[in-house]
């Protein structure tokens, strides 16, 4: 960060202190209150985090009220379009777009780490049947720091390397043996010759019974929901990470916690959540008390898939979701989805209602997410999983950049302290 000439003056009972203010090359400024409680005696009050910036990045850049998300300074519905996921992946990890050679050796390094210990399979076997796979990937993810001891050790920036790449490529196995697990069917084991996408498909859906034809429409579609997740700056499954990490912990277990964070219906559970939402109105003519419920203050019902904390404007990411929904339904023959007329009748009718229009709460990703999912053949558990896979590179960038970050300390917030001050212990006959 460079040394800035600007300042703000802050006030506090009467004494004023200056404080730096450094200027983003997008975005507001931040105000630099690292020495504040040194100086002043004071803590700032943040909870939520809606006005703190935790770190500085290089990654992703988001501006809420356009409506637009930049991955190192690409917009996403370019990268959406004309580019494909583990491209995106070298972007968010190296800083530019590959040039060819160098996008194909990354590309055989990922297939070259698809696999998984063999043991793990065992590790597996431990779970119940009826377990959600989020559950059995926060527990298999956490477990590979057991597995692959020769990547644990943050200070070597090779085994950083080898970690960043393990995580990528393994995440599809691992999300995919989690379904299999789930459903009873045998694991199936990643093929080289297969794209990312492609092999991911194969594993959830192919059988040692019969051949699996992947299609190369789903195939894109999948792809495509992996390129619109895969990072969203300092989100609360990415705080987690970086907050994990600022301890020393290793990378799986990092990773673990964000997929924790990310399996909650406020963030990447809404997919999941949206989809039973949309079940759960049925039809278009439910959809007014439904409106209504989201509106009452002393009724807990959110619409899913609508809001942002910092999208005041549609997510750049839904309008290309909804376009790849009308893709995959057409292409797979699914007309009249009552889910997809629920969903487009409910935007509509959420969209003239001043209360969401004066709120900004807008579709966002997860949306139509849930809907592309469902046609293709995946349950609603799968959702949050597919979401935890797609988002590993973002995790992995993230983690990568402030370990390499000279400024990078253990995350530590204070508190306001409300409960009672020093007082005696009383023997429990006396209470
Ligand atoms: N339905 C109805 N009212 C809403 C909704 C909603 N989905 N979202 C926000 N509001 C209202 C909220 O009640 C509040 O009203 P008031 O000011 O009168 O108290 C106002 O809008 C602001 O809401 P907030 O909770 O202060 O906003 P936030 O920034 O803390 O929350 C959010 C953002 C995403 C958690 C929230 O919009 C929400 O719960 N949405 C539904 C869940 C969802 O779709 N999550 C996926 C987010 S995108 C994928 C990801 O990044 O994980």
């Amino acid at each position: 960060m460079t040394e800035s000439n600007k300042t703000a003056t802050l006030t506090i009972h009467g004494k004023e202190y200056e404080l730096p203010v450094h200027s983003p090359t997008a975005g507001p400024d931040v105000v630099d209150i690292r020495k504040l409680y040194g100086q002043a005696g004071v803590f700032t009050y943040d909870p939520g985090f809606t006005s703190t910036a935790s770190c500085d990045s290089t990654i992703t850049y988001i501006d809420g009220d356009k409506g637009e998300l930049l991955h190192r300074g690409y917009p996403i519905d370019q990268l959406a379009a004309k580019s494909h996921f583990l491209e995106v992946c070298y972007l968010l990890l190296y800083g530019e777009l590959p040039e060819a050679k160098a996008l194909e050796t990354f590309e055989t390094t990922i297939t070259r780490h698809t696999m998984l210990h063999e043991q793990m399979q065992y590790f597996y076997r431990g779970f119940r049947r009826d377990a959600h796979p989020m559950a059995i990937m926060v527990g298999v993810v956490g477990a590979m720091s057991a597995f692959y001891h020769d990547s644990t050790d943050i200070a070597d920036p090779h085994q950083r390397e080898v970690a960043s790449h393990r995580l990528i490529a393994k995440m599809p196995t691992i999300a995919a043996w989690a379904y299999k697990y789930h459903t009873g069917q045998p694991f199936v084991y990643p093929r080289n010759d297969l794209d990312y996408a492609s092999n991911f498909l194969r594993m959830c859906f192919s059988v040692p019974a019969e051949e699996y034809e992947v299609n190369p429409i789903l195939s894109r579609a999948m792809d495509r929901i992996f390129t619109l997740h895969a990072d969203h700056e300092q989100n609360a499954s990415t705080s987690t990470v970086r907050l994990a990490s600022s301890s020393g912990a290793n990378p799986f277990a990092c990773v673990a916690a964000g997929i924790a964070c990310l399996w909650g219906p406020a963030h990447g559970g809404a997919n999941q959540a949206c989809l039973e939402m949309l079940e759960e109105i049925g039809s278009v003519d439910r959809i007014p008390e439904y409106i209504n419920r989201a509106k009452d203050k002393d009724d807990p019902f959110r619409l899913m898939g609508f809001g942002h904390r910092v999208y005041k404007n549609f997510d750049p990411r839904a309008t290309v979701m909804k376009q790849s929904a009308d893709e995959v339904l057409d292409l797979l023959g699914i007309e009249n989805n009552p889910k997809l007329q629920v969903a487009k009748a409910l935007e509509k009718q959420a969209l003239e209602d001043p209360y969401f229009t004066e709120k900004k709460l807008f579709p966002n990703v997860d949306f139509y997410s849930g809907i592309i999912l469902e046609a293709m053949g995946f349950p609603t558990s799968m959702f949050t999983p597919i979401f935890a896979l797609s988002r590993t590179v973002g995790w992995v960038s993230q983690w990568k950049e402030m370990i390499a970050d000279p400024q990078n300390k253990i995350g530590r917030p204070r508190q306001l302290y409300l409960g009672e001050t020093n007082r005696d212990y009383v023997d429990i006959e006396k209470r």
